[in-house]
Formats: structure tokens, C-alpha cells, sequence
């Protein structure tokens, strides 16, 4: 049995990895921090908790020594303290964009900062299993991913592999996203008469996630814009890449199914009759699955490739678990099992 604790207890991401952790056959939860919560019972932000017996919300400075530290932080904070936090627990893994970027030039390009603890960065293995399981087999440090940067490499993975990416030609994706992806600290742009309703082109281009893909993938060419849209949780990842001259869709099966077939929250959602024929995240919400689509306009040559995933799940809370039981040496779908609900 793992005793493990939370870092940054009163968030979003923080509520999903409590409903998986406590579900968890392997685990039990041993502290959870948040400063504004102190001393309150976590039902009291978590009412998916309720009926569970379970520790109060603790101050950050009387975190005690444990096995697994999940780090569930605003960006900037964790890299502040990761000395402290490394200490605590032998196996630490930070969903914040803290130690995702390998370079500490590439941090400061995107971030426009320099990293707080550079020596930090080539010791996180980056988060995704789908891209980096064997790193993160008995790694004891681990990242977290960005949600957008997850939908968009998931639906790119295949193409990648197969080398089925033209040279030379830029790769565009656009991302729509749920409120939650901001986190539970309310601001003037997620204010319910201002956010609901809204269809808003918010990062044209520059968005931070566009190193994280880059670096997955070994790409260099890889435009991203987001949308935000009326949704609590779910992206929906739409990427345009142009394949190489002769490319059919047997190709593209090919490398859907060989990227896939042995991945077990990865769907391929390709129907040719009813309502639900490509991936939608309404559907994925609460899941730790991925579905993703591809299609070929065989007059240019371009592939649309779509992924949905939740935010609070694949996109992080999910896949920092999912993590953990690799990292652990645990089944790595233990606690991860839930299939959605429908209809939602
Ligand atoms: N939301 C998403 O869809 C999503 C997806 C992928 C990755 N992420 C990343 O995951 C991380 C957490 O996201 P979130 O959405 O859960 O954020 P959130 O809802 O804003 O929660 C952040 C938590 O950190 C605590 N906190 C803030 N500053 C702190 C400090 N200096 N020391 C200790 N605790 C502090 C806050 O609680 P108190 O004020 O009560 O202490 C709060 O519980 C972020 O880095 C985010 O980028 C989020």
C-alpha cells in the first residue's frame, strides 16, 4: 500500500485525482494541502467525496514524508519548492507545466522566464504513457501534460510513427476547450455572464503547449490555436497535416491501429453510420480515455485527425495516475476503469 498525498488540494485536477485515488486498491491518501482550506473537511470542495472517510485539508508547511507526491500546483509554483517536495516522497509527479520542456532555453522562450530549477528538468519524464512508457517505467519523477498538447499528440502520434508527415509542410491544430481548464480560481474572463455562451478565439498563436508537442513529437513545425467554448470539461483537438504523395487510407489505418491496438485508453472512432461517428468530448467526460479520428482528403493529400479527451482526465488528473502505476509497478489501469456516462 502507497501512502500518498496532494499538493495544491483545493483545484480542479486535485478533485479528479482524489475521486481516483480513493478508489485505488494500492493507495491510501495520507495528506492534501490547500492554504484558503485548512483544517476543513475536503467534501467541503470536493462533493464528489461525500460518504468517504477521509483526512481534513492540511497547510502546505506540515507535509509529512510519503511514497507518491502529486503536485497539483497553478504553473511557476512547484519548480519554487521541488528541492522540499523531492525530499518528501520518493516518487513526485507535477501535472503543472513546471518540468515538461527538456531545455532550459525552450522554457524561457515559451514562458518568458528563466526556469527556477534548471537542474530539475532532465530528471522528470514526461507524463504521456502513450509516448513515453518506457521512461516512465520506474521513473521516480514524472511530469504532468498539458491537456491541449495531449489532445493534439495523441491525434498526431500515428502519422509520426508511420512517417506518414510530408516534410516541409506545417502541421495546424486547433483546440476547443472547457472552462475547467483554467482552474478553480475564478477570473473576469470565466465569470458565468461573461464565459457561458462564449465561442472565443483566445490564443491564435504563441499558446505554451506548442513546445510540449514539438518536443513529444520531434517536430519543429507545429502551429496551435485555441478556442474556448461551452463546455465545463473536454478539448477537442482538429489537426491538419498533409501526407506524403500516394498516401491511402489503408496507410492511415495501418498507423492508427499500430499506434493503438495495445493502448488501453485509446480509442479509434471512425463510424460509418449513427450519431456518434467521430470523437466527441461530451462523452469522454470523467473517462481516461482518448478518441481519436482520421481523414483523408485524397485530392491534397491533407488528414484531418481529431482527438477528444476530459482536461481533468487524460489531459491530467487520468494520465498523472496512470502514471503512477506505471511508475509504481502497479496494473496500469488500476482505478482508471470508468467508462463515461450516457447520456450526460
Ligand atoms: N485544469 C486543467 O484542465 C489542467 C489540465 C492539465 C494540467 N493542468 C495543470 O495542473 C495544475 C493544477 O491545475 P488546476 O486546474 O487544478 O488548478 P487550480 O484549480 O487553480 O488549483 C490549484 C491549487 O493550488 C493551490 N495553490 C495555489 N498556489 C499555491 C502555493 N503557492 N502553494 C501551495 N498551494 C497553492 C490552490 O489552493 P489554495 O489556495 O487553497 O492553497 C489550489 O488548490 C496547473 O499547473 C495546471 O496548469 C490543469
Amino acid at each position: 500500500m502507497k501512502r500518498v498525498s496532494i499538493v495544491g488540494g483545493s483545484g480542479y485536477t486535485a478533485g479528479e485525482l482524489l475521486r481516483l485515488l480513493t478508489q485505488h486498491p494500492h493507495v491510501e491518501l495520507a495528506q492534501v494541502t490547500s492554504r484558503s482550506q485548512a483544517g476543513r473537511p475536503l467534501q467541503r470542495v470536493h462533493p464528489q467525496l461525500r460518504g468517504l472517510s477521509l483526512p481534513n485539508f492540511c497547510e502546505p508547511a506540515s507535509l509529512a514524508p510519503a511514497d507518491v507526491l502529486f503536485l497539483a500546483l497553478p504553473h511557476g509554483e512547484a519548480m519554487r519548492e521541488i528541492d522540499r517536495y523531492t525530499k518528501l516522497a520518493p516518487t513526485v509527479i507535477d501535472l503543472s507545466a513546471d518540468f515538461r520542456l527538456n531545455s532550459v532555453d525552450e522554457y524561457a522562450q515559451w514562458y518568458g522566464a528563466a526556469h527556477l530549477a534548471p537542474q530539475w528538468l532532465s530528471k522528470f519524464a514526461y507524463g504521456l504513457p502513450e509516448v513515453n512508457r518506457a521512461a516512465l517505467t520506474g521513473a521516480s519523477h514524472a511530469s504532468g501534460v498539458g491537456c491541449n498538447a495531449a489532445a493534439v499528440i495523441l491525434a498526431l502520434l500515428p502519422l509520426q510513427r508511420a512517417g506518414l508527415l510530408l516534410a516541409g509542410r506545417p502541421i495546424v491544430a486547433e483546440v476547443k476547450t472547457g472552462s475547467s481548464e483554467g482552474g478553480a480560481q475564478e477570473s473576469a474572463a470565466t465569470h458565468h455572464p461573461v464565459r457561458s455562451g462564449v465561442v472565443r478565439s483566445y490564443a491564435p498563436v504563441g499558446h505554451r503547449h506548442t513546445a510540449e508537442i514539438q518536443q513529444a513529437l520531434s517536430l519543429t513545425d507545429v502551429h496551435l490555436s485555441l478556442t474556448a467554448v461551452e463546455l465545463v470539461r473536454g478539448a477537442l483537438a482538429t489537426v491538419h497535416a498533409f501526407t506524403p504523395p500516394g498516401t491511402t487510407e489503408q496507410d492511415l489505418w495501418r498507423a492508427y491501429r499500430n499506434a493503438y491496438q495495445a493502448e488501453p485508453f485509446i480509442r479509434i472512432v471512425r463510424e460509418a453510420h449513427g450519431l456518434y461517428r467521430r470523437p466527441e468530448p461530451k462523452l469522454l467526460a470523467g473517462t481516461n480515455f482518448a478518441d481519436v479520428s482520421f481523414d483523408l482528403d485524397a485530392r491534397t493529400g491533407r488528414v484531418v485527425s481529431v482527438c477528444a479527451l476530459d482536461n481533468l482526465m487524460k489531459g491530467a488528473a487520468g494520465s498523472a495516475v496512470q502514471c503512477m502505476n506505471i511508475m509504481c509497478g502497479f496494473d496500469e489501469t488500476t482505478a482508471l476503469d470508468f467508462r463515461g456516462l450516457h447520456p450526460v
